[in-house]
């Protein structure tokens, strides 16, 4: 597959930029829960349908290949989606599918799942997101909402029922609406109330720090267990040019307005799911300080950036949990975020 490097991004207008980030509050973690289990990726279906799933997948674990297009960096969606956007509180696909559309009191108005996935695209990916309607969101759609129908069928006992086909625009929507159609005994099963809330969904909540979290203590957290995969500057790694390790900071990362930006969003994360393997667990103290300390790192700009990073930081940035527009070590950051697909 092609890789398309070195293709510039449309050049984006901070006003184009109308999905962001909201952020989804974690939800405590059952020590013993059992999670939702989707369908085994073997089970897809042959035909049209079936085919517009395996394409959603693949972008989803293959996603530089519309690099130069709709993104930016080095990413993919599963490089924090993890296990192709199946891990319960690596905010699996599944979850997120029976979500949506939700209202956003940010921008006043629903979203519905094909738009999340913009907002992805347009800060994780550091892009430009793909057309409503396109055949990547509607691909995307359909993968993620196979593996919530496929995993719901099989929970209440239908194993052998084929996940019903959707139109292209129902499968954008979501599976929060009155409209969704629920098979069998399903539609007594699944209530509209607490569709947002399947277990698993999001991230996993982590007790605050016992002291306030520290970018030079998360430095040496970060030498002691993940240099070694995500390089001495956060750079990743590739191999025959192919990114294998993800970007933490610099040009090819996730950039100023993602959610994973915010020191809380990503303590949760790395407590749950990093170093990679489980090799150690780190303790809350750690997550917190190796959060803080990847996010107070420069990464490309925020798309909504208005000419300057303090007027930006207002608008954007006045009640998150990150170090826009902060000063540490005597610069302000966000003033040297790296422009798209530059290099660190
Ligand atoms: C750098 C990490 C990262 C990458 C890469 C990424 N995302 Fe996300 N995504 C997040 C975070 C973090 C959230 C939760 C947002 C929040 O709480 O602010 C999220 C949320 C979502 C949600 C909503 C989840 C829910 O439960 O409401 C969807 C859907 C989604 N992403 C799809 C994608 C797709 C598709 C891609 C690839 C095109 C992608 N993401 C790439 C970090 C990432
Ligand atoms: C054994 C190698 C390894 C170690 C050690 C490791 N990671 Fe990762 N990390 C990965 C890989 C590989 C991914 C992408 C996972 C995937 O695609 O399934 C990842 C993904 C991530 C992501 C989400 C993607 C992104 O680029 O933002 C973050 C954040 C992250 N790691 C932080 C850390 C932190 C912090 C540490 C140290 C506490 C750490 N990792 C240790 C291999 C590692």
């Amino acid at each position: 597959m092609a890789l398309a490097g070195s293709v510039a991004l449309p050049v984006q207008a901070a006003d184009a930029v109308t999905t962001s980030m909201e952020e989804i509050s974690a939800q405590p973690k059952a020590k013993d829960a059992h999670y939702f289990t989707p369908r085994d990726l073997s089970k897809i279906p042959d035909g049209a349908f079936g085919d517009k799933i395996r394409r959603g997948y693949q972008l989803f674990v293959n996603t530089q290949q519309l690099k130069g297009r709709y993104l930016g960096n080095q990413l993919n969606c599963t490089n924090c989606h993890l296990d192709a956007g199946t891990k319960a509180y690596a905010a699996p696909m599944w979850a997120a599918y029976l979500a949506y559309p939700a209202f956003r009191k940010k921008d006043n108005r629903v979203n519905n799942f094909a738009e999340r996935i913009q907002g992805c695209f347009n800060y994780s990916m550091n892009g430009k997101a793909p057309e409503l309607g396109s055949p990547e969101l509607v691909a995307m759609s359909a993968y993620s909402y196979w593996l919530l129908m496929g995993g719901l069928l099989d929970m209440y006992g239908m194993q052998d029922k084929p996940v019903p086909e959707l139109s292209d625009a129902e499968l954008q929507r979501g599976g929060r609406d009155e409209s969704f159609v629920l098979p069998g005994p399903l539609a007594d099963r699944v209530k509209m109330e607490g569709r947002e809330r399947m277990p698993g969904r999001a991230f996993a909540a982590l007790p605050a720090p016992p002291q306030a979290y520290s970018p030079q203590r998360g430095q040496q957290v970060y030498t002691e267990h993940c240099a070694i995969c995500h390089g001495e500057q956060g750079e990743g790694r590739r191999m025959a040019d192919v990114p294998v390790i993800p970007a933490l900071w610099g040009g090819e990362s996730y950039n100023w307005g993602a959610g994973m930006h915010r020191v809380n969003t990503a303590a949760t994360f790395i407590y749950e799911n990093m170093p990679l393997g489980k090799s150690v667990q780190l303790n809350v103290q750690q997550a917190w300080d190796v959060a803080a300390y990847m996010n107070s790192r420069e990464r490309p700009q925020d798309p909504r950036f208005k000419g300057d990073v303090a007027s930006t930081a207002k608008d954007f940035h006045a009640s998150d949990q990150g170090y826009y527009g902060q000063t540490l070590d005597g610069a302000v950051l966000g003033s040297r975020a790296y422009p798209a697909g530059v290099q660190p």
